[in-house]
């Protein structure tokens, strides 16, 4: 298979998508707001409406393969291949009109990912991967080349569910701040990660990720040149829901959180 085809056709299908969503972000109706399973998760038909075309596409793209969608796609493929898509990364951003949201698709072959693709929608920013390398529409990226702490831009993300490590993760929080030149929180785990990949932001950490937020993510970041782990250093970050990503100051990342975390 010619994963170089495969990325390209998804590359077309993330334009087409997202000019469906840009769409519906210049007329979204605050009515259509449905919640999950608590009052800050939120969703809308456009990511459920975007979730259909991506899965009927890719379906063309790749017949056989399997699903892990995060608005309720999930297939078991007749091959080694599966699809792990976020179709609209972002959704509180998308439903309160700030314009920072993307979608992310991963294809894994025996559950490591081999295509990457997150595309920003409201600047039309398509990160694309695959073992060839890393791209910002079609342009070769690379990690930040920064490697001191004091130099450093990271992001990170807080939870919608607020668990008993919320003090720890604060006290990240706090000493991060104190050590770098500053935290965003773009609300968009796939542009954190894509960002860090380009080499805007140097770090990334988050907690309580789904595989969906992730896998295209951490793929065109090693693919650029950076380290994923999980909080141990370790590699169950894809479905670990623990992350700590980033170029030349990983090392110094993972012990400020593992001086906290397990506290
Ligand atoms: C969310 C975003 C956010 C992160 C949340 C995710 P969604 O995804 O990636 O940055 O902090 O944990 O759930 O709900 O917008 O697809
Ligand atoms: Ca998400
Ligand atoms: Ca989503």
């Amino acid at each position: 298979m010619d994963l170089s085809v495969v990325e390209k056709n998804v590359m077309d299908l993330c334009a087409e998508t997202a000019d469906f969503i840009r769409n519906e972000s210049l007329h979204f109706d605050r009515k259509r707001i449905e919640q999950k399973d608590t009052f800050s998760n939120l969703v809308s038909y456009v990511d459920k409406e975007s979730e259909k075309k991506i899965v009927s596409s890719l379906k063309k793209i790749l017949p056989g393969a399997g699903f892990l969608a995060e608005e309720g796609t999930q297939l078991k493929g007749e091959n080694e291949y599966q699809w792990i898509i976020d179709p609209l990364d972002g959704t509180t951003n998308f439903l309160h009109g700030v314009p920072i949201f993307a979608i992310s698709i991963a294809l894994m072959k025996m559950n490591k990912p081999v295509v990457g693709v997150i595309y920003e929608v409201s600047h039309n920013e398509c990160f694309h991967a695959t073992e060839g390398g890393a791209f910002l529409n079609k342009n070769k990226i690379r990690v930040s080349p920064i490697a001191d702490l004091r130099e450093s831009l990271l992001a990170t993300g807080f939870p919608y569910y607020h668990t008993e490590k919320k003090n720890q993760y604060l006290d990240i929080i706090k000493t991060f701040l104190e050590r770098t030149h500053g935290i965003r929180r773009f609300g968009s785990a796939a542009i954190d990660l894509a960002y860090v990949a380009c080499g805007r932001l140097e770090g990334f950490f988050e907690y309580d990720l789904n595989a969906w937020d992730v896998a295209a993510g951490t793929f065109i970041l090693e693919q650029a040149g950076g380290k994923v782990s999980d909080f141990k250093g370790g590699t169950n970050f894809i479905f670990g829901r623990e992350l700590c990503a980033a170029g030349n100051i990983h090392a110094d990342m993972l012990k400020i959180i593992g001086e906290h975390w397990w506290t």
